[in-house]
């Protein structure tokens, strides 16, 4: 799929911008053979770490207590505020996060590893907002950490991040914001006239944030800034050992040995965009949105969720009559429309009361291809009308109620494949709406466990 030009809508942030990419990795390169696992043999590294937080501080209303550490991405941040939060009550036996439903997976993976119950709250329905009473009412004794979105990836909208703080912080329990992929440009469109919701270290209560460099501050991938409002809440993620006959390993994050490269380079291209450039991208980015917002609108059978406060988009077929409840052709193959299109866009199963729909993240290359975009969509909608609803086999679906996820074997693995009309080399056919209609039929669970086995078909030496 192409990094740049703005045709792939999920994954990669282009800029637009002639030699930024190339000043990121010209800094990568100079910084990558240095450690930051010893921030005093790498002065350089330890210095622009700090500027690195400083200006995300800057941006999210921190204050002067307010601290942070580079990460390698958003998950790792994310697993980072989880941990603290555990560490920062290690009185609580059986301690639990409290999610919203769409919150983002970097959490359930947390809740995985560091053996925290992740307990999650189902969002409005419509709107895709965090409910805060539901989210108050979910907080108990056993709740380290509380989270909201800023905005959420799934649907774009930024959760109601004061009524939650409010109730943490009444419980004294932390909150953690993911403005993973929102914080470098939500603040931007605030200034640009958007109706940002509070979102950030002003809002009462928000203990920690995190921010990702390689999403919309477009520095080369492999950076991220978990900041805190305090040091104090900071140290539950900083590792020591000197119990061991080598050198006295202090991390402050999950890696130990850390190239120079994602940080260096970020502060290089931070630096050389600005303020003003950001202010430019975020204005580019917002009017390729609204722009794709309103036409997709346009197209008959499609039809935005939410209302989306950000820059990421995410649409769904609108019933054809009442007759069937169901749109007159198959999201999926809207999705190979577009990619036969030269379009990569993201198929998002359904989750409680979200329904499949299709996400698009945008970015500042977006703009000036909003019509070409649009033309296509409303093509791929037609050619997946007249190509008929994807048929799952009866006898398929029925196999597939009947796995378990906790006992699935090789051999069922393998006949599910087959059923599909896969090989089992883990080649993928031209057109993914067959095998997402297999996989939109199976539990989450089973969802996971299936693709589980296709990666291990994916990662084997000569496939
Ligand atoms: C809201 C949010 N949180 C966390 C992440 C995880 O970030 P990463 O893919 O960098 O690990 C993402 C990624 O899109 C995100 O959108």
């Amino acid at each position: 799929m192409p990094t740049h030009g703005g045709r792939t809508l999920a994954y990669v942030y282009d800029s637009g911008r002639r030699g930024l990419d190339e000043l990121g990795m010209a800094a990568y390169a100079l910084a990558s053979p240095a450690n930051g696992l010893d921030p005093t043999a790498f002065p350089s590294l330890l210095r622009m770490e700090n500027d690195v937080v400083a200006a995300a501080a800057g941006l999210l209303g921190g204050t002067t207590a307010t601290v942070g550490s580079v990460t390698s991405g958003g998950t790792e941040s994310c697993l980072l505020a989880v941990l603290a939060a555990r560490e920062g009550r290690r009185d609580v036996a059986a301690p639990a996060v409290v999610l919203p439903a769409t919150a983002h997976a970097a959490f359930r993976k947390a809740a995985h590893l560091f053996g925290v119950r992740a307990v999650e709250v189902p969002v409005d329905p419509v709107t895709f907002r965090a409910d805060p009473a539901a989210m108050a009412a979910a907080i108990d004794e056993h709740t380290v950490l509380v989270v909201a979105s800023a905005p959420s990836y799934a649907h774009g909208v930024v959760d109601p991040v004061g009524e939650i703080a409010a109730a943490a912080a009444a419980r004294g329990v932390r909150m953690h914001v993911d403005a993973c992929i929102g914080g470098w440009v939500l603040p931007y469109l605030r200034r640009l006239g958007a109706a940002v919701p509070p979102f950030d270290f002003s809002v009462p209560g928000v203990t920690s944030i995190s921010v990702d460099l390689h999403k919309y501050a477009y520095c080369p991938k492999g950076v991220s800034v978990l900041l805190h409002a305090d040091p104090a809440l900071r140290g539950g993620h900083y590792f020591a050992s000197a119990d061991w006959p080598g050198y006295t390993m202090l991390n402050t994050t999950i890696q130990s040995t850390k190239s120079g490269g994602p940080l260096a380079a970020a502060w290089a291209v931070l630096r050389h965009v600005g303020d003003d450039g950001y202010l430019r991208l975020a204005r580019d980015t917002r009017a390729a949105t609204a722009a794709l917002r309103e036409g997709i609108g346009r197209i008959a059978g499609l039809r935005v969720l939410g209302d989306p406060d950000a820059t990421l988009l995410a649409f769904t077929g609108e019933p054809a009559g009442p007759a069937t409840g169901e749109p007159d052709f198959d999201l999926f193959t809207v999705a190979d429309e577009m990619r036969a299109r030269g379009w990569y866009v993201q198929p998002q199963f359904a989750h409680r009361s979200s329904p499949v729909n299709l996400h698009l993240t945008v970015t500042a290359a977006n703009r000036g291809g909003e019509d070409a975009f649009l033309t296509d969509l409303a093509a791929a909608v037609r050619a997946a009308r007249a190509a008929g609803p994807v048929a799952v086999a009866p006898e398929l679906v029925a196999a597939i109620g009947a796995l378990d996820p906790d006992t699935l074997t090789a051999e069922q693995f393998e006949g599910l494949l087959a059923g599909a009309g896969l090989a089992g080399d883990g080649a993928l056919p031209e057109r993914m709406a067959p095998v997402n209609a297999l996989l939109a039929a199976a539990p989450a669970r089973l969802r996971e466990r299936v693709l589980l086995e296709f990666l291990g078909l994916l990662y084997r030496p000569g496939s």
